[in-house]
């Protein structure tokens, strides 16, 4: 109908700022109280919208478009991962689909080099320690970490945030290698002194793995047992990218074995659950998906999910589309 304000259904709270974007553009709905909404109950959330701004916790696919009715413009997901989304499906129907690269990802790469820190200095495990009263004192050879200078860090997918991990890694004297689907320009192989090797060099030659690839089928379970036997016995592994990169049965039996020396993960196989074996170990860090979870970068998220959703409202651009094919 001409002149009808456009109906824009966001999936889960965000933030203030964000949401004042959108109801400048149309008539904003949103759970509330904020909860995540079964797949039944999503659809029928959706159904009648313009837009829809959604999470990495929602499914996108071709059910969900129909779902929502022909009207449907553009799906806004505020996150950079869209594991969860089947672009194609939507690209189909004329459906526009964006995410947030870029401004999340000082946030993630500081996140993946807090865990690495925290596994490898055992952080969690010395706090575990004072929080359990258990007697203690100082001595030359109490809980002794591992150095990270001079060490080598493997990064899997020199993409923005791996390029950011490389950073931090360069500032704490490490030595970068990468590998990935794509070589990086020369000019950031020559910024980050970053070496491209084959994967499987990678891993058997670093002294910390960093993941920071997408998840598709091509990267579900990258690091399995064999990946992981292949690993330094002194080796870390950190994982900030999606749960499913890791076969994480295999990590926790790696780890309580020592095939490797230990892990930093931000996320999980089938998140919020957290493998068991691993709740019980002391050389691993864990996170519950915190990589993006500053109050300044989640507002920077939402904020360009508002803006590419209200770009394709009015018939301009989108800032940040994702390419269906
Ligand atoms: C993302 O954006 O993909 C992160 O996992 C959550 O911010």
């Amino acid at each position: 109908m001409a002149g009808a304000r456009p109906r824009i259904v966001v999936t889960r709270e965000i933030p203030e700022a964000a949401r004042e974007v959108l109801h400048a553009a149309g008539d904003v709905w949103w759970p509330q109280p904020d909860r995540m909404l079964p797949t039944e109950e999503l659809h029928a959330a959706v159904a009648g919208a313009d837009a829809v701004v959604s999470t990495l916790q929602d499914r996108i696919d071709g059910a969900f478009a129909d779902a929502a009715g022909p009207q449907l413009k553009v799906v806004s997901t505020v996150a950079v991962g869209y594991d969860n989304a089947d672009v194609p499906a939507l690209t189909d129907r004329g459906i526009v689909f964006t995410n947030t690269p870029g401004v999340l990802t000082d946030a993630t790469a500081d996140l993946a080099f807090g865990l690495l820190l925290s596994v490898t200095r055992r952080l969690g495990e010395g706090e575990r320690l004072l929080r359990s009263r258990t007697p203690w004192s100082f001595h030359l050879g109490f809980m002794l970490g591992s150095g990270l200078q001079g060490k080598t860090l493997g990064i899997v997918g020199l993409g923005q945030i791996g390029q950011a991990m490389a950073r931090r890694a360069l500032a704490f004297g490490m030595e970068i290698v990468y590998s990935g689907r794509r070589r990086a320009d020369a000019a950031v192989e020559r910024e980050l002194r970053a070496r491209y090797v084959p994967f499987p060099e990678l891993l058997a030659g670093s002294d910390v793995v960093s993941l920071h690839c997408p998840l598709t089928p091509e990267t579900r379970h990258l690091i399995d047992a064999d990946a992981l036997a292949t690993m330094k016995p002194s080796a870390y592994l950190v994982n900030t990218t999606r749960g499913p990169v890791v076969d994480e049965g295999a990590l926790a039996d790696a780890l309580a074995r020592g095939v490797i020396a230990g892990a930093g993960l931000d996320v999980f196989e089938k998140e919020p659950e957290v493998h068991p074996g691993l709740l019980e170990l002391d050389n691993v860090a864990l996170a519950p998906h915190l990589g993006s979870a500053t109050v300044e970068t989640r507002t920077e998220m939402a904020l360009l999910a508002a803006r590419n959703a209200v770009a394709v409202l009015t018939g301009a651009e989108p800032l940040t589309p994702v390419k269906g094919r």
